[in-house]
C-alpha cells in the first residue's frame, strides 16, 4: 500500500508530498454525477456498495493519495434523532431546528452500530478494495460546526441563532454540545474499529468566532474527542479549523496530528505558528484549479516551499474542490505535487 500519506501525518519521511482533496468524491467527476443520477444524495449515503464506489473514483480517475470515506457530517446528527433533508440548490435542511431545553433532551446519543451501521459497512468494504492501493481517511464535522446546522436548521449566513444561545443561555448551549460531543466521539472510535486509517474532523464554520468565544465554546470539545479518541486508536487524527488562520494558536492544542489550513494563511506563516508541534494540510485556493497548467503548477511550487520546514506536509486544497472544476484540472493538480515535491 503506498503509506506515504500515513507517513506524512505523523512527520516521518516520505519520497514526495501525499496529497488529496476535500469533496474529491463529488459533482466535478462525471463518474459521481452518473451514480448520483439514480439516486438522491442521502440514499448514497446509506448504500455502502454505492457510496464505496463514488469514494474509488478520485483514487482510481485522479490518483490522490489518500481516499476518504464518501458520507456527510450531518449523517450522526440525523442519527441523534433531528430529520435531516437535503433539498436540490438549498444544501442541507432540519426542519425541527434545536432551540429549546426539551428540544436538546429529545436528542439520543446513538449506538454508531445500530444507527450509522451503513458507514462502518463502507468503510469495510473499502479497506478490502484499497489494500494494494492508498490508505482510507474517515471524518466527522466538529461538534461546534454540527450544532450550528442543528440550532440554525440549516446553513446560515450570520449564525445569530447559536450565538444567541451560546452568549445569552450557555448552560443550554453547553447541554447540547455534551450531547453531540458524546456522539461524535463513539462515532469517530467506530469507525476507526470498522477500518478507517486515519481521521478528520471538520470544523467548516470555526472561523466565525471570536478567538476568545472559539477557546470557550468549540475548542474543549475537539480535544475531547481527540483525547478519547487517544484512548482506543492510534490513527493519525486531522483538525481542519475553515478559516481559522487567527485560531492557529489555539487549534494547535487540540492534541491533533495534522491541523488543516484555509487558503487564507500563507503556509510559510503557519509553519512558524506551529513550530514542528504537529504536521500540517493544505492550501491551494480551489479557484486556481480554474487556472491555466503552468500557472497551477507555480502555485504548487510556492505552496511546496513555504511547506518546506514543516514537521509534515500533506498537501489538499484551502476547502472543497468546486463543482464546476474541470476534472484533467484536479488530475494535473495531483501529478504535479507529486512530480514537483520528489527528492
Ligand atoms: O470529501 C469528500 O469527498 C467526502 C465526502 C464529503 C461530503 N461532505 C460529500 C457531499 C464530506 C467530507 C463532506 C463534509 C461536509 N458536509 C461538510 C464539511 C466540509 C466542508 O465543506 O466544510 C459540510 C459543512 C457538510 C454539509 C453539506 N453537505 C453541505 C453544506 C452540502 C452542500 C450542499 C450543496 O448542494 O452544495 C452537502 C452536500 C454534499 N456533501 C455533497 C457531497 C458530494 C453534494 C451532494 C450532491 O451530490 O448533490
Amino acid at each position: 500500500m503506498n503509506d506515504t500519506f500515513l507517513k506524512a501525518c505523523r512527520g516521518e519521511q516520505v519520497d514526495y508530498t501525499p496529497v488529496w482533496m476535500m469533496r474529491q468524491a463529488g459533482r466535478y467527476l462525471p463518474d459521481y454525477q452518473r451514480v448520483r443520477g439514480t439516486v438522491t444524495f442521502l440514499e448514497l449515503c446509506k448504500n455502502p456498495e454505492l457510496a464505496a464506489e463514488v469514494t474509488l473514483q478520485p483514487v482510481d480517475i485522479i490518483g490522490v493519495d489518500a481516499a476518504i470515506l464518501f458520507s456527510d457530517i450531518l449523517i450522526p446528527m440525523e442519527a441523534m434523532g433531528s430529520p435531516l433533508e437535503f433539498q436540490a440548490n438549498h444544501g442541507p435542511v432540519f426542519p425541527q431546528p434545536v432551540r429549546s431545553q426539551a428540544d436538546v433532551d429529545r436528542l439520543i446519543v446513538p449506538d454508531p452500530e445500530e444507527t450509522m451501521g451503513f458507514v462502518l459497512e463502507t468503510i469495510r468494504i473499502l479497506r478490502r478494495e484499497l489494500e494494494h492501493k492508498v490508505p482510507l481517511i474517515g471524518f466527522s464535522g466538529a461538534p461546534f460546526t454540527l450544532a450550528t446546522y442543528l440550532i440554525e436548521g440549516g446553513s446560515s449566513k450570520f449564525f445569530l441563532e447559536t450565538k444567541r444561545m451560546m452568549f445569552a443561555a450557555p448552560a443550554l448551549y453547553t447541554s447540547l454540545l455534551d450531547k453531540i460531543t458524546a456522539c461524535t466521539s463513539s462515532y469517530l472510535q467506530a469507525q476507526a474499529k470498522a477500518g478507517a486509517q486515519a481521521l478528520q474532523i471538520f470544523d467548516s464554520w470555526a472561523g466565525v468566532l471570536a478567538p476568545g468565544d472559539y477557546e470557550r465554546y468549540a475548542l474543549p470539545y475537539v480535544q475531547r474527542i481527540i483525547s478519547d479518541l487517544r484512548k482506543t486508536t492510534d490513527v493519525p487524527i486531522i483538525y481542519f479549523a475553515n478559516n481559522g488562520a487567527t485560531l492557529l494558536e489555539l487549534a494547535r492544542t487540540s492534541g491533533a496530528d495534522v491541523l488543516g489550513l484555509d487558503w487564507r494563511i500563507d503556509i510559510a506563516n503557519a509553519v512558524k505558528q506551529v513550530d514542528g508541534a504537529v504536521s500540517l494540510q493544505g492550501n491551494m485556493d480551489p479557484c486556481a484549479l480554474f487556472l491555466p497548467h503552468d500557472e497551477i503548477e507555480k502555485r504548487v511550487t510556492r505552496i511546496l516551499a513555504g511547506a518546506r520546514n514543516a514537521r509534515g506536509h500533506i498537501f489538499n486544497l484551502g476547502h472543497g474542490i468546486l463543482p464546476p472544476t474541470p476534472p484533467e484540472n484536479a488530475k494535473f493538480f495531483v501529478q504535479a505535487v507529486q512530480r514537483l515535491s520528489r527528492k
